[in-house]
């Protein structure tokens, strides 16, 4: 049996314990909530691999993530499960190519749906380990791809494992550059937006909290105004468009009023 999940998990865990955490405010309570993502990580143990989950990327994604994963600058054992981690595990186009949109409206979807892809590792349903408490898995993005703001209600981790990013929080947030090695926490229902750099993006992520409901999009119209558009997960792990409303207003005021205070 292999535990290819289990020292993804444990390798991940050591990385956050001196992990700095540009894109965070300290009203974030980063150290705190880190240490949280670190114990249910430490928690996965030396469990085994329950299955052998495997898909081939396309082949254009598969470039980007030799060309990332010869870019690891972490420890030995840090790339090497890394790389174990990428071979083994079921990935999958995170965003569908939009089928359930109307025709009418520019999507930014379809520019995007191509440009991500996800692997779950640990999970619920999918993975090579089960837990009802965690996600976690490799998120691979294309260079140059921008990530527009969404919001969920999990909180989340991204470990920069190869490639630059720059992370912007909240709506008229500066985006801060994260870089190999380093981590961002997104609190739950945060804005959050990425804009990858001239190299593929390679990043270990972790959803703890609910990671069920609706992950929102949100888009600015010509007019200035904001829409977002709801997805959520099926069981496939694949994301199904569900709702698409205009932001009230008053929401956006109050979001700006928090960004003038931080
Ligand atoms: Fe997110």
């Amino acid at each position: 049996m292999t535990k290819i999940a289990s020292k993804f998990a444990c390798e991940l865990a050591s990385a956050l314990a001196d992990a700095k955490s540009p894109t965070n405010q300290p009203s974030d309570n980063v150290k705190d909530t880190i240490d949280r993502f670190r114990h249910a990580l430490e928690a996965v143990g030396d469990t085994d691999d329950n299955q052998e989950s495997r898909s081939t990327l396309p082949q254009d994604a598969a470039d980007w993530l030799n060309e990332a994963l010869g870019e690891l600058n972490g420890t030995r054992s840090f790339n090497d499960a890394v790389a174990m981690a990428a071979k083994a595990a079921g990935w999958y186009q995170i965003y569908n190519d939009d089928a359930a949109s109307d025709n009418t409206e520019n999507s930014p979807m379809r520019d995007l749906a191509s440009g991500m892809y996800a692997a779950r590792l640990i999970g619920p349903h999918r993975g090579l380990v089960q837990s009802n408490q965690m996600l976690a898995g490799l998120f691979l993005l294309r260079k140059g791809l921008h990530y527009p703001l969404h919001q969920h209600q999990s909180t989340e981790i991204y470990f920069a494992a190869s490639g630059t990013v720059q992370i912007q929080h909240d709506i008229n947030g500066k985006p801060k550059t994260l870089l190999p090695g380093q981590v961002s926490l997104t609190p739950p229902n945060r804005l959050h937006a990425l804009t990858m750099g001239d190299r593929p993006v390679l990043i270990l992520w972790v959803w703890l909290g609910e990671f069920g409901g609706r992950n929102w999009w949100w888009h600015r119209q010509d007019s200035g105004d904001w829409r977002r558009d709801a997805w959520e997960r099926s069981s496939d792990a694949s994301w199904v468009k569900t709702a698409s409303e205009q932001v009230p207003h008053s929401e956006i005021i109050a979001l700006q009023s928090n960004d003038n205070q931080s």
